[in-house]
């Protein structure tokens, strides 16, 4: 594919780079979509249903529509016509709840909005949803935790396409697991965990004729512009989105929710702009969670430590009329080499919200469970577990049967190893000991899924030495003004703060979802294309601008380097800055355009595509009292090679601090009696906060992927969460002798 390019020194690529965004942020000029106002805005407040599972028999809104300041309140009878969205090609029009806010009478979930208010003020619309009468008919809702797969065909439809339930199947596991001299077969629980980005979901929609614009919290612009299109029976370019800063999302903004829709609806029947900030309520309610899984594993070994067998058979929950596929056995497949293996999936429909993507969809749960029981075995195998994954390294892909781009967890686990100082543990239950606390030390492997969206990117050079470049992707935090601002500068010499970054816009340029961890790896390309561009054009403009030093010079004999343009024959010493060219043209800006394809879900890869790493952790126990503490973590992460390391290591540290949370804290309840969630606020779900933080230190393995672009750059947002907690689950093991195998470790399992 790409030819490999050497990064010059003075190239930000690599380099430790503050966020080129971090005064605006700091300073609280950035804007978040609450923080854009409009002249006339209403502001609107939904009805939540209080029941999980039943109809509408009446909606009383005649108190309500009174009310001072009120505008309106809509419901099924007056919000007017939309349309359903469907999957188009690629990434485009993906929807995690396909049902229209109002479409039936039917209530299937707690807190699926019934009516919305709107009016002058939000104080004022808050008391008018508050004051609408609804008067139900109720039937008990399953919201049951124990899950058994509903009867689904082998193919199922998902919110993503076409599923097999066999996910990946080879040799025969069934026959190798009864043959196995050593067994392990247990059943590991995820609880439903919902995200809590400190930025509430909000939108605001603009109609002006029958153009719609929307300022929303979203991480995935275009796609979003795509199904409120659909919705709205609107060609794409009558629809604008815009998402200049977002307060993180976790997956929850992936994808346009109801309340988007309802925004626009009621817009379009008021005339004026209307505004839409959920409550931290309902963010447990109506924007997705990461679904209930339970993921029962079976493992076969020869008794010096070979798997033979590999069976995980996943079951997770899903909403009654949505399809979120919930990823489990993504890297069970390739992760190991074993020759028999079956992985499938099974789905339980509850009385819920819809399931969505969280951090690390699928893989994450999925590695808790697999890794757990990795560690498990090697326990009944009395084998180191780092040695167990070593004797267990695949030369290829077994799944795929594809060698993989670039695959370095070897080293993962050697150098964390190393830098924890693993080779002192002792096995033995409660055997290490420090400052009278019981110390539990455990390890995990993680993978993350590595490719590319679609990408397209724009770069200007501008007379005054400044550069832009452009690309509808957005910033969710992780630092992507950053990282294409370093990719602009890269390829043009400009230096950062001479760098303008457009994002988060449908004007722009078509860029990828900040999903999947691939905003990074597919914006490389289209940008550095983008700028081979503009840089071409300049050339071309060095050789036919009359009174330019390089007048008659063909194009080919000049270079660009560093912002300047010289004669190759002569090196660069005696370069022209680009502005130099510009202004003696009369040219404000000369603009190239770049583009990537994807290659995420290509049918045909020749190379498995993944990041891995590994996890080391120290817990410390306290019996007396009861105190767990996760005390210390090593990461080592093979993630190609890092833009930014400063960023890039606080996804990892960020991530390690959210799997802690995942192990000992996050769990979404659903009440038995209402399907309520009712640990729906941020003092009731517990997520790990700087307190629970301890010293984490991450490595980075420098191997540059170059399948996934030529800087050979994977994503890092994700598999920071991934085997962190079946690592510290077995840290937790090693302290107190008990296996949580149902997360989050809650102190009176430790009591038993
Ligand atoms: Mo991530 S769950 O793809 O935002």
């Amino acid at each position: 594919m790409a030819v490999t390019q050497e990064i010059p020194t003075t190239s930000p690529i690599g380099r430790s780079t503050p966020r080129v965004d971090g005064a605006v942020k700091v300073s609280g000029k950035a804007q978040y979509t609450s923080d854009f106002h409009f002249p006339g805005t209403l502001y609107a407040v939904p009805v939540e249903a209080t029941i999980a599972n039943g109809r509408i028999v009446k909606l009383d809104t005649s108190a309500a529509g009174k009310m001072p300041g009120v505008h309106a309140i809509f419901h099924r009878e007056n919000i007017g016509k939309m349309f359903r969205s469907t999957l188009g090609q690629g990434m485009e029009g993906i929807c995690e709840e396909r049902r229209l806010p109002f479409e039936d009478d039917v209530v299937r979930y707690y807190g699926q909005y019934i009516a919305l208010a709107v009016a002058d003020t939000f104080e004022a619309a808050k008391a008018a949803a508050d004051a609408v009468r609804v008067t139900y008919s109720k039937e008990k809702p399953n919201v049951e935790t124990h899950l058994e797969a509903d009867n689904d065909p082998d193919s199922v439809v998902t919110t993503f396409g076409m599923r097999e339930r066999v996910d990946s199947q080879r040799g025969d596991a069934d026959a190798a697991f009864a043959s196995a001299p050593v067994k392990l077969d247990q059943t590991y629980v995820t609880p439903a965990e919902t995200h809590n980005p400190i930025e509430l979901h909000a939108t605001t929609a603009i109609w002006e004729g029958s153009k719609l614009t929307l300022y929303d919290s979203s991480q995935g612009v275009v796609n979003f512009r795509s199904v409120l299109a659909q919705m709205f029976d609107l060609p794409k370019e009558n629809v604008r989105v815009i998402t200049k800063f977002v307060g993180s999302g976790f997956g929850g903004k992936l994808f346009p929710w109801t309340h988007c829709a309802l925004a626009a609806a009621a817009a379009r029947q008021l005339g004026k702009p209307v505004k839409l900030v959920l409550s931290r309520k309902m963010m447990f309610q109506t924007v997705g969670h990461r679904p209930l899984t339970q993921q029962r594993v079976r493992l076969g070994a020869t008794r010096d430590g070979k798997l033979v067998s590999l069976q995980h058979d996943y079951i997770y929950h899903r909403s009654m009329l949505d399809a979120h596929h919930e990823d489990c056995g993504e890297a069970t497949p390739f992760q190991y080499s074993v020759p028999n293996l079956r992985v499938t999936f099974g789905r339980a429909r509850r009385n819920v919200g819809a399931a969505a993507d969280m951090r690390g969809p699928g893989a994450v749960p999925g590695l808790y469970a697999t890794e757990s029981a990795m560690n498990e075995l090697a326990g009944q195998l009395k084998i180191d577990p780092v040695k167990f994954r070593i004797m267990n390294e695949p030369k290829i892909d077994e799944g795929l049967r594809l060698p993989f781009s670039s695959r370095h967890l070897l080293e993962c686990f050697e150098l964390g190893a190393e830098k924890f100082g693993w080779s002192r543990r002792t096995p033995e239950v409660g055997s290490m000991k420090r400052d009278g606390l019981i110390l539990g030390w455990g390890m995990a492997g993680c993978a993350w899924i590595a490719a590319r969206f679609a990408a397209a990117a724009n770069v200007e050079l501008r007379d005054d030495g400044t550069a832009r470049v452009a690309c509808a992707t957005q910033d969710i935090g992780t630092g992507t003004y950053t990282n294409l601002a370093q990719l602009a500068s890269h390829k043009t010499g400009v230096p950062l703060e001479k760098i303008e970054v457009a994002l988060g816009d449908t004007s722009l340029p078509e860029g990828p979802l900040s999903g999947g961890s691939m905003a990074t790896p597919s914006i490389v390309p289209a940008v550095f294309q983008a700028a081979d561009n503009a840089i071409a054009s300049l050339l071309t403009i060095a050789t036919t601008t009359p009174g330019s030093p390089f007048e008659k010079r063909k194009p080919d004999d000049l270079a660009f380097e560093g912002g300047r343009v010289f004669i190759k024959a002569d090196g660069p010493a005696g370069g022209v800055p680009f502005a130099d060219l510009l202004q003696r043209a009369n040219l404000r800006l000369l603009t190239g355009s770049g583009k990537s394809e994807s290659t995420f879900g290509n049918p045909k890869p020749k190379y498995s595509t993944h990041s891995f790493g590994a996890h080391f952790v120290e817990v410390t126990w306290q019996p007396e009292i009861a105190r767990l503490r996760v005390s210390r973590v090593v990461t080592v992460i093979d993630a190609g090679r890092i833009l930014n390391p400063l960023a890039g290591r606080n996804q990892i540290e960020g991530a390690v601090v959210m799997g802690i949370g995942m192990a000992l804290l996050e769990h979404t309840s659903y009440d038995p009696q209402n399907g309520a969630p009712i640990n729906s606020n941020l003092a009731d779900y517990v997520v790990a906060v700087n307190a629970d933080a301890p010293p984490i230190d991450v490595h980075f393995l420098d191997f540059p992927d170059k399948e996934i672009n030529e800087v050979g750059a994977r994503g890092i947002g994700e598999i920071g969460l991934a085997g962190i907690a079946a690592a510290i689950t077995d840290a937790v093991h090693h302290a107190t002798g008990v296996r949580v195998r149902e997360l989050p470790v809650k102190i009176e399992n430790l009591l038993a």
